[in-house]
């Protein structure tokens, strides 16, 4: 649910003999990657009325309680719901750059306990994991291109900032949750 363009839907392949992603934007959609095991829609009439793997890949922030509910009516009985999202810590690069912390209202930690009618899951898993990874400065560009994006701030100190590594490593948190439909 929220599968953007295809990203996770095609993490999820190796699992599932048929994977759908759903996505209400139609922009998403028509850029998914396609693959013979996966369709993609955005129209929740063509969802199957039954499925036993409902996952929310960096999407769980933008579902309200209505939506979270007509989705979780397609997952059987037993079927599993796993939430998961990331933060990458952009701290010590924007203290390179003389920039303050940047703050935002999106929760990356947010699972179902969230969602004040949270009921008819039992929780059967939840982590906290760090890592790190290293990245390119054309792609630490790009992601704090979508940064500021966000938060309504202007790219175009990322074009004249003097950036002196070719390659950097960043610090990241991920979330995971796991439940079961009772
Ligand atoms: C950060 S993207 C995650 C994309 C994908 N799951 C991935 O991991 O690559 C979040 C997606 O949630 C979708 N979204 C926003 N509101 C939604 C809703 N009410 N129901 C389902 N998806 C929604 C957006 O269109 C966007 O494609």
């Amino acid at each position: 649910m929220g599968c953007g363009v295809g990203t996770s839907s095609l993490a999820l392949v190796p699992y599932a003999k048929r994977v759908i992603g759903y996505d209400p934007s139609q922009a998403m959609i028509e850029k998914a990657t396609p693959h013979p095991t996966i369709s993609y829609t955005r129209l929740i009439d063509e969802l199957p009325s039954s499925c036993d793997l409902l996952c929310f890949f960096g999407s769980l922030e933008y579902i309200d309680e209505v939506a979270l509910k007509k989705y979780t009516q397609l997952l059987e009985k037993g079927g599993q719901l796993i939430c998961c999202d990331f933060e990458v810590d952009y701290q010590p690069i924007l203290e390179l750059m003389g920039f303050e912390p940047m703050t935002t209202d999106y929760n990356h930690s947010k699972n179902l306990t969230q969602y004040p009618d949270y009921v008819g899951f039992k929780e059967q898993d939840r982590q906290v994991e760090s890592t790190s990874f290293s990245c390119s400065l054309n792609q630490l560009k790009s992601l704090l291109a979508a940064e500021f994006e966000n938060m309504g701030k202007s790219t175009i100190v990322l074009d004249s900032f003097h950036f002196e590594r070719e390659n950097y490593e960043l610090k990241a948190s991920l979330y995971y949750a796991r439940y079961i439909k009772l």
